[in-house]
């Protein structure tokens, strides 16, 4: 599909809900003079425990509305819709930039510490190739443990960020390693809101995401295309989801705002 971007177009953001917000304040840090449309898909989180065929069909369906609406950028915030989705929709959109997030194993295994590498992840994100590729690429000098985190996207997904309910799930899903590992990869975009409390319950050690790899990525591929904006405008950001509701229009400003 032919699409004309230009530098006054403004970049979509999408997540299956509010985790693509840890990646957006990447991004708008990275890129004060943008204007970011942000689009959580949080009535269908979570992604990560559907087939990769109906996450491309949902990926699919945002990117066509936000082309529709004048994007000139897309930023998949999202692991596991760019292990089941960025090829394809790179293919289909050709010149239009599509920018994918990673779990940040690279980073993770060029730290001093790096003998055994926890990654918490949706069970796509582990599933399917792109992982696969990463591992064999980075990992070959550590030991790489997927933990695939079913429930604990849709569980950040309803706040409450200190409730003991999270902590039990946190304890339940890694809970085993801790003492053990040298570091861990947040290898899901709703997973650095919970930082905090991921090293409450592992003691001491290194974390690390995709986010800041991604905004870097998302400047150099608009300044190749030359699409940036100009320094005089002052960007800004906005927020949409799937799921209606005022309560969750509160969720995503208070996250967007949580220091974490
Ligand atoms: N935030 C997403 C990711 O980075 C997925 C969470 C989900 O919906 O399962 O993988």
């Amino acid at each position: 599909m032919a699409v004309t971007a230009r530098p006054d177009g403004f970049v979509g953001v999408f997540d299956s809900g509010v985790g693509g917000i840890s990646v957006l304040r990447s991004l708008v840090a990275e890129l004060p003079h943008e204007d970011f449309e942000f689009f959580g898909d949080s009535a269908n989180a979570p992604y990560g425990e559907k087939t990769a065929p109906e996450v491309l069909g949902l990926s699919r369906s945002i990117v066509e509305d936000f082309v529709a609406e004048g994007a000139k950028c897309i930023v998949i915030a999202c692991n596991t819709a760019t292990s089941a989705a960025a090829q394809t929709l790179r293919a289909e959109y050709g010149e239009l930039p599509i920018v994918g997030v990673e779990p940040a194993l690279k980073p993770a295994t060029l730290a001093p510490r790096h003998g055994r590498i926890l990654v918490m992840a949706t069970p796509m994100t582990l599933r399917l190739d792109k992982f696969h590729k990463l591992a064999e690429r980075w990992g070959s000098d550590s030991e790489v443990i997927g933990v695939p985190c079913v429930g604990l996207a849709s569980r950040i997904e309803q706040g409450n960020l200190e409730a003991d309910d999270l902590y039990e799930l946190l304890e339940d899903l890694v809970g085993e390693y801790r003492g053990t590992v040298d570091s861990v990869v947040l290898g899901c975009t709703h997973y650095p809101f919970v930082r905090r409390q991921i090293k409450r319950v592992l003691g001491d050690v290194q974390l690390f995401d995709g986010a800041e790899g991604t905004a870097r990525r998302t400047r150099s591929l608009l300044e190749a295309g030359g699409l940036l904006r100009d320094e005089s405008h002052e960007g800004t950001v906005s927020f949409r989801s799937s799921k209606q509701g005022a309560e969750e229009m509160r969720l995503y400003h208070d996250l967007y705002e949580l220091d974490f």
